[in-house]
C-alpha cells in the first residue's frame, strides 16, 4: 500500500485562501500525484483530482455528506438540514421533490420566463448610460426562478430579495463583511420562504400544483408527515438561490462572447454551437471549487487507505481543468465538446454521478437551457457596447467573477 503524498505545510488553509482554485491542482502539479494529504482547518483532509477520483467519490457506499461541509458554508450557501447533508433513502426521497421539477414542459416555462424577463429588462437598460450583466441578469433570474417556483414576489421588494439570494453565493467562501453579508442573506430568506411555506400550508396562499414551492410545502415523507417548515425553506431556497447563480455563468458567457469574437458569428450561423459554447464555459470558467464529502468506513482504493470519517476534497475545477483529461485545457475551444463522449465523472462543474442517486446538481439542466438561451438573447435579440473595465479575474477569491462584473453601454433590444 502505497503512503499518500502529504503536504508539507502544518495547515494549509491560508494557502487555499491565497491559491484559491488552483489549490489542488498546484500540489497535484508539485507532487506529481493525482492525489494528496493536508490539514485544512486543523483537520487531516484527503484531496484529489481527475476521472478516477470522481468515480470513487461519487460511490454511496464509500461516502457520505453528513458534516461534510463546514459550520461556515452552511450557515451562507447551504443552509441547514437541506439536502446536501443527507445520506442513503433519505437523500434519494428529498432529491426527487428536486428532480420532479425538472419536467422538459416545466423547465421550458422556466426557460420561457426568463426569456420574457430579458426582454423586459433590455427594454428598461435602453435608458440606462451603463449596466452591469451580472447584476441585470441576477435581477431578472430572480424575478422569472419566483414566479416559476410559485413564490410572490412584490415589485418593491425584487431588489432586496435578489442581493439576499446573490450575497449568499458571493460570501460563500468569503470573510468578514461579504461572510456576515451572506449570512443576513441566508436569515432574511430564510425566514421569507417559511412565512410563504406557512400560508400555502394554511391555505391562505394557492400555488400552482407543479410549482417548487408546493412541492416542499405539501411533500410528505414515508411515514407521512410534512417536512418540518425551516428544512423545507432551506430547500425551496435551493431553487431560489442556485439560479440566480446562474448570472455568474451568464457573465462568464458575455465574457466569452467579448474575448473570442469569432464564435458569436459561430453562434449566429450554427444552431448547435450554443450548445458547445455553454458546455466549454461551464468547463473553462471557475464556479464551484471542490466538493466535500466523509469517508463512511475505511477502505481501499487505487494504491492507497481511506481511514473512516476522513474528509475528502473533489477538486472540481481541477478536475475539469485536468491536462490528463483535455488538451490545452486553458484554451477556450468550444469545438472541443464536438466529439466529446458524455461522461459523468470528467466534465463536473456541476458535481458527477447520478443526478438522482448522488449530490450532482439537481439544476444541471436548467441551468444549460436558461445559458443557451440567455447566449442566444445577446447574441440575436440585442446590441449592446463594452466599455473599457477590468475584466481580469482572480483565481484566489472563491467564487470567482470578472473584476467588473461586466459593464455593457448602448443596450438596444432588436425587433425580432
Ligand atoms: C448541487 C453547482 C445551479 C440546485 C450542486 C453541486 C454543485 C453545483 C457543484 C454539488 C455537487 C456535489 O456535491 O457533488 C451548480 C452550479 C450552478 C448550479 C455551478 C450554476 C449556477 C443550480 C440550479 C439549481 C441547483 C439552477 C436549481 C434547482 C442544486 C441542488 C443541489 C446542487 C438542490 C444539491 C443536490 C444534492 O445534494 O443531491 N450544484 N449548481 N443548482 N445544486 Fe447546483
Amino acid at each position: 500500500m502505497g503512503a499518500i503524498p502529504r503536504d508539507r505545510a502544518i495547515d494549509s488553509t491560508l494557502a487555499l485562501a491565497t491559491e484559491g482554485y488552483c489549490f489542488i491542482s498546484n500540489r497535484c502539479d508539485r507532487y506529481q500525484s493525482e492525489i494528496f494529504q493536508t490539514r485544512l482547518l486543523f483537520e487531516k483532509t484527503i484531496c484529489f483530482r481527475g476521472e478516477a477520483a470522481a468515480k470513487v467519490f461519487y460511490d454511496t457506499e464509500k461516502f457520505s455528506r453528513q458534516n461534510a461541509a463546514p459550520k461556515r458554508v452552511q450557515k451562507t450557501l447551504l443552509g441547514e438540514g437541506g439536502v446536501q447533508g443527507l445520506d442513503g433513502e433519505t437523500h434519494r426521497q428529498r432529491k426527487q421533490i428536486f428532480m420532479s421539477l425538472m419536467t422538459p414542459e416545466h423547465m421550458a416555462a422556466l426557460t420561457e420566463l426568463t426569456r420574457q424577463q430579458w426582454q423586459a429588462a433590455a427594454t428598461d437598460w435602453q435608458k440606462e448610460d451603463q449596466v452591469v450583466l451580472l447584476y441585470g441578469a441576477q435581477t431578472l433570474l430572480c424575478q422569472a426562478v419566483c414566479a416559476w417556483a410559485g413564490v410572490p414576489l412584490a415589485a418593491a421588494a425584487v431588489n432586496q430579495r435578489t442581493q439576499d439570494l446573490a450575497a449568499m453565493i458571493d460570501g460563500s467562501g468569503g470573510v468578514g463583511p461579504r461572510h456576515w453579508r451572506a449570512r443576513l442573506g441566508r436569515q432574511r430568506s430564510e425566514q421569507w420562504l417559511e412565512s410563504i411555506l406557512a400560508k400555502i400550508r394554511t391555505h391562505t396562499l394557492d400555488v400552482p400544483e407543479n410549482s417548487a414551492a408546493y412541492a416542499f410545502a405539501w411533500h410528505r415523507n414515508a411515514a407521512g408527515e410534512l417536512l418540518d417548515q425551516k428544512v423545507a425553506a432551506v430547500d425551496l431556497l435551493n431553487v431560489l438561490r442556485p439560479t440566480v447563480a446562474i448570472a455568474r455563468y451568464i457573465t462568464f458567457a458575455a465574457l466569452a462572447l467579448h474575448k473570442y469574437p469569432q464564435c458569436q458569428q459561430a453562434l449566429r450561423q450554427e444552431p448547435d454551437y450554443a450548445k458547445l459554447f455553454t458546455q466549454e464555459v461551464r468547463r473553462f470558467y471557475p464556479f464551484f471549487p471542490f466538493a466535500s464529502a466523509r469517508t463512511r468506513q475505511a477502505f481501499d482504493w487505487q494504491d492507497y487507505h481511506f481511514p473512516q470519517g476522513v474528509k475528502v476534497l473533489l477538486d472540481l475545477y481541477g478536475t475539469n481543468h485536468d491536462p490528463h483529461l483535455w488538451s490545452e485545457p486553458e484554451a477556450f475551444q468550444p469545438d472541443r465538446f464536438r466529439q466529446w463522449p458524455e461522461n459523468s465523472f470528467s466534465f463536473i462543474p456541476q458535481g458527477g454521478g447520478d443526478h438522482y442517486i448522488n449530490h450532482r446538481c439537481a439544476g444541471e439542466w436548467i441551468t444549460i437551457r436558461i445559458l443557451e438561451m440567455s447566449l442566444d438573447f445577446l447574441v440575436n435579440s440585442v446590441t449592446y457596447a463594452v466599455p473599457n473595465q477590468n475584466l481580469s479575474i482572480n483565481l484566489s477569491r472563491m467564487p470567482a467573477l470578472p473584476k467588473s462584473g461586466f459593464v455593457i453601454s448602448r443596450v438596444q433590444p432588436l425587433d425580432n
